[in-house]
């Protein structure tokens, strides 16, 4: 039995906020008080710091094989990064090679996480070719597996999409054994359409990127979408949602009473399209599905964090290094989508949010960590300090300063999107069901500390 005492620190989770000691035993947050004075094997003096709620990012792609290449983080490398970061617990997202089954898809992210991960984990399983061999794979899937979550990809025609029949069953299907469905909403027509078009015109640098996939490509596809979960009654998570008019359609949903859940992304809400229209091939390294929009599309994400519309802030984690990036120097279309995020996710979000009073502190806790939680069943488990809770915490310091660089992160790629931005706010220890993880920068546990999180099916409560 190892114990563990945090003295001195101010709680905050999405619904409270206030000056207790923390006891863990083993894995588990066993006592909270004003003080405590039981003896521990180590005592952490976390005065003049917040503890968070261990950071859950429910939208990463480690080593995801995407666009000829594989994305550049492995589930070691990724995840340490995101503990780095505040980030205890991810959920990656094992995507279905079309004609294979959902089985050996699992079975293929097991393989690459299980003894590698350093961070906690859990699969959403991406269902590429839904057919009567993957309908009857769904119980097991949720049951066995422990994964509620079902991504379908309404864009990169010819090897993710599936069309709205497919779609529609796998809702219907989903209902009945308790599973949600969480979708990659743009046009693939649309965006094929115009790929083309720029393409035959010689169009062919990264800004062509961001014009072949339009806001209303995201919107029709958001819109869509949102009508088939209604019919089919199904739960509906969208997954990064960058732009004003897909955030209509959410609000729409409201007026019949549906309840539609949103991510969006911590590039949306701070970087914008400017970033294509630099020169050469720079904008390359903000190529992603769907791109950077205009800085009134970030205001209205904000707004929307305020509103309880977006119920989660994610980083959609799938970096590719710059050699992999030239790949598409000569034509936009082959520049592997993605960008890293997940190693500044958490301490952005205060500086950017919290620090420059967009959000308040247990806003911040909620779409970092409580919000992915509960939508995702592994709730009061994760996303939350409390007695019973696994003890993922962060000794959050809001007081430390410091400065983005490629040169000192920790994720396996040779840029960052964030470079030279200057952070208010940082994560000084972060601590994974019980065991410091990360201290003052130093990496405390290694390859394979990560456990698998099978999880419960939806729970429409939340
Ligand atoms: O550009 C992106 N987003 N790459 C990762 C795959 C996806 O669409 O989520
Ligand atoms: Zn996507
Ligand atoms: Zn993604």
């Amino acid at each position: 039995m190892s114990s563990l005492l945090i003295r001195n620190g101010t709680i905050v989770t999405a619904t409270d906020h206030y000056r207790a000691d923390v006891y863990i035993k083993d894995e588990k947050v066993t006592a909270i008080a004003e003080t405590l004075d039981e003896g521990a094997d180590r005592t952490i003096d976390a005065g003049g710091c917040y503890l968070f709620p261990g950071g859950i990012d429910a939208h990463t792609h480690m080593e995801l094989p995407f666009m000829g290449t594989f994305a550049s983080d492995t589930f070691h490398t990724g995840t340490l990064a995101g503990l780095h970061g505040g980030t205890t617990t991810i959920v990656d997202f094992a995507i279905q090679t079309q004609g294979e089954s959902l089985e050996s898809t699992i079975q293929d992210w097991h393989s690459k996480a299980d003894g590698h991960a350093v961070g906690d984990y859990a699969f959403h399983c991406a269902v590429t070719d839904f057919n009567e061999e993957t309908r009857k794979e769904i119980p097991r899937i949720i049951n066995h597996h422990g994964i509620n979550s079902f991504k379908t990809f309404m864009a990169y025609k010819g090897f993710l999409m599936i069309d709205d029949r497919q779609m529609f069953e796998l809702m219907k299907e989903l209902v009945k054994h308790g599973g949600i469905i969480t979708t990659h909403a743009e046009n693939g027509d649309m965006v094929d359409y115009l790929v083309q078009k720029f393409l035959a015109e010689g169009k062919t640098g990264p800004r062509y990127h961001a014009l072949s996939r339009p806001p209303i490509c995201e919107a029709e596809a958001s819109g869509r979408v949102i009508d088939l979960a209604h019919q089919a009654q199904c739960p509906l998570y969208i997954v990064h949602m960058t732009c004003e008019e897909s955030l209509a359609r959410v609000r729409t949903a409201t007026l019949r009473n549906q309840k539609v859940h949103a991510e969006t992304c911590l590039q949306y809400l701070l970087l914008d399209e400017s970033l294509y229209f630099q020169d050469g091939f720079e904008g390359a390294k903000v190529v992603m599905s769907p791109p950077l929009r205009k800085p009134k599309d970030q205001e209205a994400l904000w707004a929307a964090i305020n509103q309880n519309l977006i119920q989660h802030v994610a980083t959609d984690h799938c970096p590719f290094c710059l050699n992999q990036k030239e790949m598409g120097i000569d034509d936009f279309s082959k520049i592997p989508n993605g960008a890293p995020g997940i190693e500044h996710r958490v301490e952005l979000m205060y500086s950017e949010g919290v620090h420059q009073g967009r959000i308040s502190l247990n806003k911040f806790v909620d779409i970092t960590s409580t919000g992915a939680a509960k939508i995702f069943g592994l709730f009061p488990r994760k996303g939350t300090i409390a007695v019973g809770s696994d003890a993922d915490i962060i000794v959050f310091d809001p007081e430390a300063e410091h400065t983005i660089t490629a040169d000192t992160h920790h994720m396996k790629v040779d840029y960052s999107i964030y470079e030279g931005w200057e952070v208010q706010g940082k994560c000084r220890t972060t601590i994974l069901r019980g065991t410091v993880a990360v201290d003052e920068g130093i990496a405390c546990i290694g390859e394979g500390f990560g456990k698998y999180l099978p999880r419960k099916p939806f729970n429409p409560r939340y």
